[in-house]
């Protein structure tokens, strides 16, 4: 967990004295841990004794009781590797489920990109109410992990099932998840997406369909798994999520270009998803072109350079380089011509013909060339899963033959 950025939600349980050793055993396995406090969990704990233990203040409030500074709940979202709320109470769940933002740590979880881990702790007959029970349903259905609470003696005095999961058992699964998804720690990937912009003249240009969803896509995908990414990427109108992206953006094919062959060098994997245009007019006209009544209009055009052939030449060994193609007829066969023209190790073949395919969709179904002549075909999913696909198809490929 080394380097991973935990936000650690605590609510008002007596099960809150287990988070002293949960602190503890997060921050010797390197994790950075922000603890944010219900004010009833203060109760319980107090905010000295989780401030001593995770090295840094609690939050608790919106606002700082001692100099009015805001407590940024969208900059603590996006800041998280991962949430962990533990113990979970049936009124923090419930407010969970239903977005009750009446404090911290609600408007926190909100707005939390990370993911949620929530280790619920109650009574018996609380645990099993179908209240808590859809609630948590609910949460699941959001992407949230349960750790299911153990049964057991309870503070009440009964036996049963609310018994937050011990320390060790939360600290497991959050090793394990990191383990998984901190694959690329340290790891640095380049992307470029979305189209260019070719300039005809200062009002006008040359374009294409592409939305950048891919790119985009690709982007969280890599740095879910902990890698720090630069994008670069034409005009889009979408939004990066993870803090670990870096987006540069750009407009005409020649500013990509630039940037790409800047940044390739430092980088450990580059996947090329961004459609370049392949020409742009010969002269850039500096003033708006007038209308002529019955004349044609001719724009020279003339090549752009090809990233991916450059970024294929400049390539070490260690590196690997992927690319995107879009066929409309003999696929494979211009597919595998592509990989090797451009010194590519895989390319990602889309097939704009079929239903859920193509530009501006949230879907694609693709196939994986790599450069040893394995296929795989991967069928219609979202373009979130394909990106997972295809990250971990490249991490393969890196361990095995690099
Ligand atoms: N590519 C690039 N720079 C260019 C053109 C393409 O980096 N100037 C990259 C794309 O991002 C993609 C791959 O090369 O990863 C293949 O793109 P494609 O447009 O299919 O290839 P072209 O070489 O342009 O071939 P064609 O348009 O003739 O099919």
């Amino acid at each position: 967990m080394n380097g991973k950025r935990i936000i650690f939600g605590v609510t008002g349980s007596i099960a809150a004295c287990k988070t002293v050793f949960l602190v503890r055993a997060l921050i010797k396995e390197g994790a950075e841990v922000q603890v944010v406090m219900t004010p009833f969990a203060k109760e319980f704990i107090t905010p000295l004794t989780l401030a001593t233990l995770s090295r840094k203040p609690v939050i608790s409030e919106f606002f700082s009781n001692r100099d009015g500074m805001w407590n940024s709940h969208v900059d603590l979202g996006l800041w998280a590797d991962a949430m962990l709320i533990a113990p979970a109470t049936a009124s923090t769940i419930g407010k969970m489920a239903n977005g009750i933002a009446d404090n911290m740590l609600i408007t926190t979880y909100l707005s939390c990109k990370a993911p949620v881990f929530i280790a619920p702790a109650m009574d018996l007959d609380m645990f099993a109410h179908q209240a808590t029970q859809q609630n948590l349903d609910k949460l699941r259905s959001f992407g949230n992990t349960i750790i299911e609470p153990e049964t057991g003696e309870l503070a009440s005095g009964l036996e049963g099932k609310g018994r937050m999961s011990e320390p060790t058992d939360i600290v497991n699964i959050l090793r394990q998840f990191f383990s998984i998804n901190g694959i690329l720690c340290g790891k640095k990937v380049l992307i470029t997406a979305g189209p260019t912009y070719e300039k005809i003249d200062p009002v006008r240009f040359i374009g294409n369909y592409s939305s950048g969803k891919m790119g985009f896509a690709l982007a969280e995908a890599f740095a879910k798994r902990g890698a720090d990414v630069t994008m670069i990427t034409g005009p889009v109108s979408l939004k990066t999520q993870n803090t670990r992206i870096k987006r540069i953006d750009v407009e005409s094919a020649d500013e990509m270009y630039e940037a790409a062959v800047k940044h390739f060098p430092k980088s450990n994997y580059a996947v090329l998803c961004a459609a370049v245009a392949d020409y742009k007019p010969e002269n850039k006209i500096a003033e708006k072109i007038k209308r002529e009544n019955n004349v044609a209009m001719t724009i020279r055009l003339v090549n752009n350079r090809d990233i991916a052939a450059k970024l294929g030449e400049m390539k070490q060994p260690d590196q690997i380089l992927a690319g995107f193609a879009l066929e409309t007829k003999d696929d494979i066969a211009n597919a595998k011509e592509k990989l090797k023209r451009k010194n590519l190790d895989l390319i990602v073949l889309n097939s704009l013909a079929e239903k859920g395919t193509g530009f501006g969709v949230d879907t694609n179904k693709v196939m994986l060339i790599d450069k040893h002549g394995n296929k795989v075909a991967v069928p219609l999913k979202s373009k979130t899963e394909i990106s997972d696909d295809i990250v971990d198809y490249l991490i393969n490929m890196k361990i095995i033959w690099v």
